[in-house]
């Protein structure tokens, strides 16, 4: 039986999102990214080749961790400088007409209330093509930045989360009904009163009296996309996501993840096949294999090493700065992204990396696999990925750079 991949595209709203310091190759256009333009452009590109949807990676704080300060991230365009990913939906939306938009909303930086009505309002504006990917943050100084001393434990964030979520279905699912606005012109009603029903929650982390401040969008509660792969990130995956995001550098790491989301998913009385899980990758393709191996090498003069590990810094909350780049990366529990490390030590042990390896590894294309090569190598190679990791379904695919091509 023929299989049908989905395909998103990645990006950020940000000059550089993963591949550390190919925004100097003279034909990258990284500073566009402010543009309405370029955005509206990607789109269109995305929707002519066929793309299911867009998703846009955000973070909330600066990636500090490296050298215990923000210079090499500021240095290198570390996901820095960056703007809201929320505000360049709609504009997207209204040069497309399939394309979805999956979209990062840290929820530890958005009171529900508020939150809630911004993705209605967006699920409006696309007509019901928005997607939330859920996140909960992974840099203290994001937390410092909010008035905290550091972020909340990795699993009280899971906690606040699962709270964060009920309340989100009472607003979005429980508080309007469906033929709640009349606008009538006769009776001179817009809404009847006795068809909206306040949301009360008294609960652990948050207490809310109100009533939702928009009339049900046509989705209601939007595609929900979660990434977090920790054993507490997968139940909260298996209970609400309908699309996971996962990262993962070989195969044989993507396949143990798959299968434990699916199973985890299971757990919640779901079945495992019920989410989409979007393995993400990024490809370099020339006319010839030797062509793309020619634009990857080409691609690899302008790569910095330091950017990398900035990001990897910020990522798992580990400083490798000062490590030696021989030194084989060690495994550490903390209150990161816990998968950050762990899929690049425990997760596969028998693979050892060095700092330096994974410098090499992230700053062309990220945490993902890089594949190279003609159109058709390519293609193999990704049905190769879906094959072999026995259930993996979608592919996210990452843009490397801004290039004319989207943003003329
Ligand atoms: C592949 C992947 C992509 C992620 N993308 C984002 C992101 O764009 N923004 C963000 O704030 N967190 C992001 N996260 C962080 C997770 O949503 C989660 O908060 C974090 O990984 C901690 O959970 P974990 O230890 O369960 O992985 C990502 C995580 C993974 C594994």
């Amino acid at each position: 039986m023929k299989k049908k991949i989905l395909f998103n595209a990645f990006d950020m709203n940000t000059a550089v999102h993963q591949s550390q310091g190919l925004w100097r190759h003279p034909n990258d256009r990284s500073g566009e990214y402010k543009s309405i333009k370029y955005w509206q452009n990607l789109a269109r590109k995305l929707e002519e080749g066929m793309f299911d949807g867009l998703f846009l990676a955000d973070v909330t704080g600066i990636y500090d961790v490296y050298g215990s300060n923000a210079d090499a991230a500021l240095r290198n365009a570390v996901q820095v400088p960056s703007n809201d990913p929320f505000l360049i939906v709609p504009p997207m939306a209204d040069v497309t007409k399939h394309l979805g938009f999956g979209i990062t909303g840290s929820l530890t930086y958005e009171p529900p209330y508020t939150f809630a009505r911004k993705m209605s309002t967006l699920d409006h504006l696309t007509n019901g093509r928005v997607g939330w990917n859920i996140v909960t943050g992974y840099l203290n100084s994001a937390a410092k930045a909010a008035g905290a001393t550091s972020q909340t434990g990795h699993d009280t964030r899971y906690e606040i989360a699962e709270e964060y979520m009920e309340i989100m279905y009472k607003l979005w699912e429980g508080c309007w009904e469906d033929d709640a606005v009349e606008r009538n012109r006769e009776t001179g009603i817009y809404v009847n009163p006795s068809k909206v029903h306040p949301v009360e929650h008294d609960g652990t982390y948050f207490r809310l009296n109100g009533i939702h401040l928009s009339e049900p969008s046509p989705q209601r509660t939007p595609v929900l996309y979660q990434a977090g792969a920790s054993s507490k990130g997968q139940t909260f995956a298996g209970r609400h996501a309908e699309c996971v995001f996962a990262s993962s550098p070989t195969k044989k790491v993507l396949t143990s993840t798959v299968k434990k989301l699916r199973a985890a998913t299971q757990e919640q009385g779901r079945s495992g096949d019920s989410i989409a899980i979007f393995g993400m990758m990024t490809l370099i393709v020339g006319g010839t294999d030797a062509q793309a191996q020619e634009k990857l090498a080409e691609y690899r003069k302008y790569a910095s090493h330091e950017g990398a590990l900035t990001l990897m810094s910020g990522w798992s909350g580990i400083d490798f700065s000062s490590c030696d780049p021989n030194e084989p990366v060690k495994h550490i529990k903390n209150d990161s992204m816990q998968t950050a490390i762990d899929r690049f030590t425990i997760s596969d042990p028998n693979r050892v990396w060095t700092v330096g390896e994974v410098a090499e590894h992230i700053a062309v294309g990220g945490s993902g696999p890089l594949i190279v090569g003609s159109a058709e190598t390519v293609a193999n190679e990704l049905q190769q990925w879906v094959e072999e990791t026995a259930s993996m379904d979608s592919i996210l695919l990452m843009l490397l750079r801004r290039t004319p091509s989207t943003t003329s």
